[in-house]
């Protein structure tokens, strides 16, 4: 039995305030394994290859401070680098937090987020995440717990307050891009959150708020896809399009972003005209609506459930009347423009960072991972059951999820990102 090495550099135990819902641990990991699909990057190191051995199993250290889940009900969090696990293995008597959701993180050269499996947490109180990085090396982890209660489509999303209660993220696992760090300083990346009390202006200067909302943390990461394409050679001789995007906000900044790619690639887009179809509400995918997009649009890629789940129409949409109404809206907003030869996409709906009014208690705003995970879900399940196309952007989206400046839209690069590989998948075809 090797030595447990454990890795020695750049052990560090970051506590972050308690407002963060933290549970745990942020610690560097050594020599990451790489997936499969880095055939390549397998090859460089025999000696990294060793020291996976030497750190066989590599204990993480658990954020003592008060947070939604007692620490003494932890019994560990396990890094086991041979199969690029991270176990958290809770303990069968505890009495904070009963399925603690998990949203965790690697940082270092390479941005990656942990998919975790809640199967075994029932009969085994182990909670197992999966993750993926390109190349491998020293990596810091952050854990953080989201709700302390699982959520099904019967949950009331209104009275499911973060880290007192109850989903997590099941897509977007490295398939689409990854991130890398464009310098070598290696610094973890803390989940970025909006403190209370931090919405005034005047507060923005006190550390107390600036330090946890600062989005210069995101900077020194770019993407990269896994598979380049080109899209002016993409669209080059491409017959006229009008592509709409249906949605609201969200809907309109991928717009903008759209018209900016293809106006800098110039003569090749001459011929594809982009265009938003404000709809805000799942509700709103009317006949009308469906005449109206029918009308202009030859492509039509639909974002919705922002304002279903968001503050402004009072209480959220419930889970069960959102699969109720996206149903309906199949029925009457779809289909009849797929017989209309529209072609027709459905894209998730973004996730939002921990603002003060989604992390607050009782919420005011919905727009928790949770709540988007169950949305998103649902609208990939109707999807599925239409034989629609959905396009997860996850990979795009969620890995920076908590970056939005505005707390809302994504008007940085990975909104510019994310509408690069929407016109890719889109117009490509
Ligand atoms: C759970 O069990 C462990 C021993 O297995 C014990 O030390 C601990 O106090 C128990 N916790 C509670 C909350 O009963
Ligand atoms: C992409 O394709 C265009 C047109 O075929 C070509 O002019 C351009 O050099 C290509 N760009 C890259 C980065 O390969
Ligand atoms: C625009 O589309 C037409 C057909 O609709 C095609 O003949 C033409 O080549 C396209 N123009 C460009 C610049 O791609
Ligand atoms: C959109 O749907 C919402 C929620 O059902 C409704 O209140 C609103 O009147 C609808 N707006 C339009 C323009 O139909």
């Amino acid at each position: 039995m090797p030595k447990q090495q454990r890795c020695s550099t750049r052990r560090r135990r970051v506590l972050i305030s308690a407002e963060l819902v933290v549970l745990a641990a942020l610690h560097s990991m050594n020599q990451m394994i790489f997936d499969d699909n880095f055939a390549e990057s397998r090859m460089i190191n025999a000696n990294a290859q060793r020291s996976f051995l030497a750190v066989q199993h590599e204990t993480i250290p658990l954020n003592r401070d008060r947070g939604p889940i007692n620490a003494a009900d932890v019994e560990s969090i396990t890094h086991v680098p041979d199969t690029a696990t991270i176990l958290v293995q809770l303990k069968r008597n505890r009495t904070s937090c009963a399925e603690p959701q998990l949203i965790g993180r690697l940082s270092g050269i390479h941005l990656s987020k942990v998919k975790w499996s809640y199967e075994e947490l029932t009969h085994h109180d182990v909670i197992v995440g999966h993750y993926s990085v390109p190349a491998p090396g020293p990596y810091f982890i952050e854990i953080i717990v989201t709700m302390c209660q699982r959520l099904d489509i019967n949950t009331d999303a209104k009275n499911a307050c973060l880290t007192r209660q109850k989903t997590l993220l099941l897509l977007g696992f490295g398939t689409t891009t990854f991130t890398s760090l464009r310098n070598h300083k290696l610094q973890p990346l803390h989940t970025r959150y909006q403190p209370q009390g931090c919405r005034h202006p005047k507060t923005h200067m006190t550390n107390r708020c600036r330090i946890p909302t600062n989005t210069a943390r995101f900077d020194p990461y770019q993407f990269q896809f896994y598979n380049p394409f080109n899209l002016t050679q993409e669209l080059e001789s491409k017959e006229a399009t009008v592509l709409c995007y249906v949605g609201a906000s969200h809907s309109g900044v991928l717009m903008q972003f759209s018209r900016i790619i293809l106006k800098r690639m110039e003569i090749q887009s001459n011929n594809i005209t982009v265009l938003q179809k404000d709809y805000r509400y799942v509700a709103n995918l009317t006949e009308d609506a469906m005449v109206d997009v029918k009308e202009s649009c030859d492509k039509a890629v639909i974002g919705i459930g922002q304002w279903d789940a968001s503050r402004y129409g009072g209480d959220p949409t419930s889970f069960v009347e959102f699969r109720r109404l996206l149903r309906e809206a199949m029925r009457v907003f779809v289909m009849p423009l797929l017989d209309a030869r529209v072609d027709v996409y459905f894209r998730n709906m973004h996730y939002q960072p921990l603002g003060d009014l989604i992390t607050a208690c009782p919420p005011s705003d919905w727009r928790n991972p949770n709540t988007v995970d169950m949305y998103n879900d649902i609208t990939s399940e109707l999807c599925r059951e239409f034989g629609l196309r959905f396009i997860d952007s996850t990979d795009i989206t969620g890995i920076m999820w908590d970056r939005q400046d505005d707390w809302g839209h994504f008007k940085d690069v990975s909104g510019h990102t994310e509408a690069l590989y929407l016109l890719h998948h889109v117009l490509s075809r």
